[in-house]
């Protein structure tokens, strides 16, 4: 069943604009008529050089940017035509995790802080036992942060402590179990390990990989990295100039990639990491 249906998906910036009133020069097409389908619990990795567009599909996905044109549909439900409400519900749903650890993480705000935020922006009451009605430092809550902790495998004691104190990869486990917290079914990860020495960010690619058994997870995978998108992906798109130049499971596009660029990418990297 498609969990994501991506139709002819195009984002276009304006080049070079003038802040004297020069007028617009050009334009970039972030995103050049992208179509595609994410099956529930697979991984769709998408691959591509610096500027390729990676970004800005995994960002319109989510509508956390506005497409020039095209559709999105989540469950069935159309995503761009979604209200504010029906926005919020649908976020609870789609989660994104960034490159940086550093950046996505509020210094001033104790681990239990960051990721009891979403249970209570979104009042949190689930059906499941375990999660009181409460929110803010509520038992429930409380409980809830610890499981999830668990989850991305840091101790409980990690609760009271700021994000400076932990190394990248253990804040990237803080920022994963943030993205947990809501329950989501879908989680675009853009390029999660690449701030990672490769050791620790193989490390998180298990985490992430176990997580999806675990919770029924679909994942957008975002990288540069072939050996890493081969490891996690049970597809791949290889994006170019902001189009999808390719698209086929992984032993298709690794075993006989068609497109020159695929080629390249596949010649740059050594063998598998993860
Ligand atoms: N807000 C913006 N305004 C103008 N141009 C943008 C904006 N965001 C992205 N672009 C341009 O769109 C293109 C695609 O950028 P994007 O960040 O999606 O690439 P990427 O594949 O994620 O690259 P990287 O691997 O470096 O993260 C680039 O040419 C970029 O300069
Ligand atoms: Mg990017």
């Amino acid at each position: 069943m498609a969990l994501l249906e991506v139709r002819n998906l195009v984002k276009v910036y304006p080049l070079g604009e003038s802040v004297f009133g020069g007028g617009a020069k050009g334009e970039v097409r972030a995103v050049d008529d992208v179509s595609l389908t994410i099956e529930v619990g697979e991984t769709l990795g998408i691959i591509g050089e610096s500027g390729s567009g990676k970004s800005t599909l995994g960002r319109l996905i989510l509508r956390l940017i506005e497409p020039t044109s095209g559709e999105i549909t989540f469950e069935g439900r159309d995503l761009l035509a979604a209200g504010h409400s029906q926005l919020r519900d649908l976020r609870r749903d789609m989660q994104i995790i960034f490159q940086d650890p550093f950046g996505s993480l509020d210094p001033r705000m104790r681990v239990a802080e960051v990721i009891e935020e979403p249970l209570v922006i979104h009042r949190y009451s689930d059906a499941e036992p375990i999660v009181s009605q409460r929110t803010r430092q509520g038992r429930g809550t409380r409980v809830r942060v610890a499981e999830l902790l668990k989850a991305v495998g840091l101790d409980e004691s990690a609760m009271q402590r700021f994000p400076h104190e932990f190394s990248g990869g253990q804040r990237q486990r803080i920022v994963i179990a943030r993205a947990l917290a809501l329950r989501p079914k879908f989680i675009v990860a853009d390029e999660p390990v690449s701030a990672l020495d490769v050791s620790v960010g193989a490390q998180i690619v298990n985490l992430l990989a176990q997580l999806q058994r675990e919770f029924g997870l679909t994942y957008l995978f975002i990288s540069h990295s072939m050996p890493v998108v081969r490891y996690l992906a049970t597809r791949i798109a290889v994006m170019h100039r902001g189009k999808i130049v390719e698209m086929g499971s992984v032993q298709e596009i690794t075993e006989n990639p068609r497109h020159a660029y695929t080629q390249s990418l596949l010649q740059a990297t050594p063998e598998i990491v993860a």
